[in-house]
């Protein structure tokens, strides 16, 4: 692009720049190149062009800056026209992140645009006209403010320093309105407020519809829960405003274009809109929906429903923790435990691509890598499962999508990564760093009240994660030929475990760590002695029981728990667990009408948010989702054995519980689906394998493949209780 960057010296936090220019003819072919530092959106003769929101995307903007392409023609037409681009502040100059250092990446927005029309170039400069915006002020966590009514101000048009050699052509879906939900209720509360229910948790921002005689402003507020007296409740947004005001005079439709808000409820004030004049706008990634499950049962669909709501309301242009409260961040170790189920749902390909490059850019020359990514408050270092994303979410999508290029673009960071991991050790074992533990856990028993870090020791998990990263980069190593690499990462890890069970284990071979969480994490990632493993297991089990099935483990063990418990003989409780209505659980948040994952086990209690969880309570939240891709590879049994799913194992396995299941996925070879259904003493099991996988079709108890190929199986075996 050879647009100049433009800004205004008055530093507005929103501003439009506007060019008009005469088209002697209409062109045969038009093509508009823009970008920002920021956000923006063009118009071309009043109409917006192409459906993209928050381009040009959150990357680390000193090192990465996307540009986008669009048709212009459609737009154009012979005479005048006139070009206008609005530009805000949005990730690069606006508040963001939550230690509230205010703008981080830089202090006003700027944009660049051009437009080549039949070889003609025009190119924002300082000569274009510079005014305010309607929008007169707009933010990812406070909302968005526009006046139709009062005139826009001129300002003052002048270069921004940029240097266009960050430049890159946008690398994955754009954000998009994907569904416009119309008003479920709408409601006045005790406390006499209006309010619009959705009857979804979402990602977006609401669009409303004036009516000719109106005039005035109205303000819209945001909530994802009612408090336990049916009130709009804001507390868990912490200082995210959330909220956007309109003000205008006649018949205007309005949707804000520079914020996202998490929500089901909004709140009108300032005047009440019939309910089909609002709706609200679910913006997201625009990824290709690529796997289902299905249960047959109520409760438990809602749930897995849950969870998909839950990637779509957290994958807006980066892998966010939540989207509503002030940090929707890219944290890495939610990404890093959702990443798999997040791959079987939706083609997350050019998504994590893009991601992935901003986590090489924002590593640090140390290795360490940073905790949220965009790194935008500076945090960093060697944390077990947050870290260690540099390399397993690379290779889960490796497996999953058989692409080197995960490995290889990949490799040098993750080698770096080791050595911060080396650097913190002390003979042999992690003994500094940041850890965030076993974040979130609930086994701080008899209780079972919340703490954060959870009761599992802190580098006794960095111990795992370092042994997992090791093996991760060891088989790396081994696809791209580095064999040397390979035979390191091996020799180190053989060492760390010898050292942990030195370390963890009593000499008679009782694991010295008394949690759960501790025994699913040896357990799932064979780190234990193939000696012990049934005792680990039976232990597990003995405490989950105990445990009467409730899911007291926090990000580190419960995206394994299952794996843990199934894969172990203990296929019955991890059944029991999924099905367990109390708290903790997670048939417990849909008991109590949750829509999407939450953050906490506790977020919501019988009698309303729990007041204890307030300070950081996201009611969507994936990271809690990731047991999903339990039935897609156990239940259902669609599991790729070779990268990609060039190979296949294909076992369906009932569970307790579970009279039916069906998974579909629609993998980079093809479609798959499988799954079982039980009708009295007969189990029916159905497998899909696309033509050119190597699949293979197992039985529960089989211990030979029943079929092998592709093509549609389906068998029926006798199957007693
Ligand atoms: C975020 C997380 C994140 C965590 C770090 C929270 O504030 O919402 O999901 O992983 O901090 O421990």
């Amino acid at each position: 692009m050879n647009a100049k960057m433009i800004t205004t010296a008055e530093k507005a936090n929103t501003f439009v720049l506007r060019r008009r220019f005469v088209l002697s003819a209409l062109p045969e072919a038009a093509r508009l190149r823009a970008t920002a530092l920021g956000l923006y959106f063009v118009r071309i003769n009043g109409r917006r062009v192409g459906e993209d929101f928050l381009a040009p995307g959150f990357t680390s903007y000193h090192k990465m800056v996307q540009w986008q392409s669009y048709d212009a023609l459609p737009y154009l037409c012979a005479g005048e026209n006139v070009l206008e681009m609005t530009v805000n502040a949005g990730w690069y100059a606006g508040r963001f992140g939550c230690e509230d250092k205010g703008a981080f990446y830089g202090e006003a927005p700027a944009g660049a645009l051009e437009l080549e029309a039949d070889g003609t170039v025009l190119c924002t400069d300082e000569s274009w006209e510079a005014a305010e915006s309607p929008v007169r002020f707009a933010g990812i966590y406070d909302g968005e403010r526009a006046d139709f009514t009062a005139p826009c101000k001129p300002l003052t048009p002048v270069p921004a320093g940029f240097d266009a050699g960050v430049l890159v052509p946008q690398m994955c879906e754009p954000v998009r309105t994907t569904q416009r939900l119309p008003v479920q209720r709408l409601f006045t509360t005790p406390k006499g407020e209006t309010v619009y229910d959705f009857g979804q948790n979402i990602a977006g921002v609401c669009e409303v519809e004036t009516g000719e005689d109106f005039a005035g402003t109205l303000t819209l507020t945001f909530a994802e829960v009612l408090d336990g007296d049916g009130n709009f409740y804001t507390e868990n947004l912490r200082s995210a405003e959330a909220k956007d005001t309109l003000c205008c005079r006649g018949r205007r439709v309005y949707a804000p274009e520079f914020t996202f808000h998490g929500f089901r409820y909004m709140r009108m004030e300032g005047g009440t809109l019939p309910a089909d004049k609002v709706f609200a706008l679910v913006r997201h990634s625009d990824m290709k929906r690529t796997g289902r499950v299905a249960t047959g049962q109520p409760l438990f669909d809602r749930l897995l429903a849950n969870v998909v709501w839950g990637q779509r309301g957290n994958f807006v242009d980066i892998p966010t923790d939540c989207p509503q409260r002030d940090e929707r961040m890219g944290w890495t170790g939610d990404i890093n435990v959702f990443c798999r189920t997040a791959a079987y749902n939706f083609d997350i390909r050019s998504f994590m691509k893009k991601w992935l490059a901003t986590l090489r850019q924002d590593q640090y020359p140390t290795g360490e890598v940073p905790h949220v990514v965009p790194d935008v408050f500076g945090s960093r270092g060697t944390d077990a499962l947050w870290s260690s994303a540099v390399a397993m979410v690379p290779w889960t999508l490796y497996e999953m999508y058989g692409d080197v290029s995960f490995l290889a673009d990949n490799f040098t960071a993750m080698k770096k990564y080791l050595a911060a991991l080396e650097n913190n050790t002390d003979r042999g074992l992690m003994a500094r760093g940041h850890e965030y533990g076993d974040w979130l856990s609930f086994d701080n028993e008899p209780s079972f009240r919340f703490s954060c870090m959870g009761a599992t020791d802190v580098y006794f998990i960095a111990d795992v994660f370092y042994a997992v990263t090791l093996d991760t980069v060891a088989k790396t190593a081994g696809v791209l030929g580095e064999a040397e690499t390979a035979a390191r990462c091996r020799a180190r890890r053989e060492k760390l475990l010898a050292d942990m069970y030195a370390e963890f284990f009593t000499p008679r071979g009782r694991l010295a760590v008394d949690t759960v969480t501790a025994r699913v994490l040896l357990l799932h990632f064979g780190l234990a002695p193939a000696k012990l493993r049934p005792r680990l297991a039976a232990e597990l089990n003995a405490m989950v029981e105990a445990r009467k099935f409730r899911v007291t483990t926090g990000f580190a063990g419960t995206p394994y728990l299952l794996f843990a418990l199934a894969d172990n003989g203990y296929a019955d409780t991890a059944a029991k667990l999924l099905l367990n209505e109390d708290c903790p659980g997670w048939l417990n948040e849909v008991k109590l009408g949750a829509t999407t994952v939450w953050e906490r086990w506790n977020s919501y209690l019988a009698s309303g948010p729990d007041p204890d969880a307030v300070g950081m309570n996201s009611y969507n939240h994936y990271a809690y989702g990731s047991f999903m891709e339990f039935f897609y590879r156990r239940v259902a049994g669609i599991e790729a054995a070779a990268p990609g799913f060039a190979a296949a194992r294909i076992a369906p396995t009932p569970l307790a519980g579970f009279d039916a299941v069906r998974a579909e996925y629609e993998s980079v070879r093809g479609r798959f689906a499988a799954g079982y259904e039980k009708h009295g003493n007969v189990l029916h099991v159905f497998a899909e394998i696309p033509q050119g996988c190597a699949g293979e079709v197992w039985l529960p108890r089989g211990t030979e493949p029943a079929a092998r190929g592709s093509g549609s199986f389906s068998f029926d075996i006798p199957w007693g209780k």
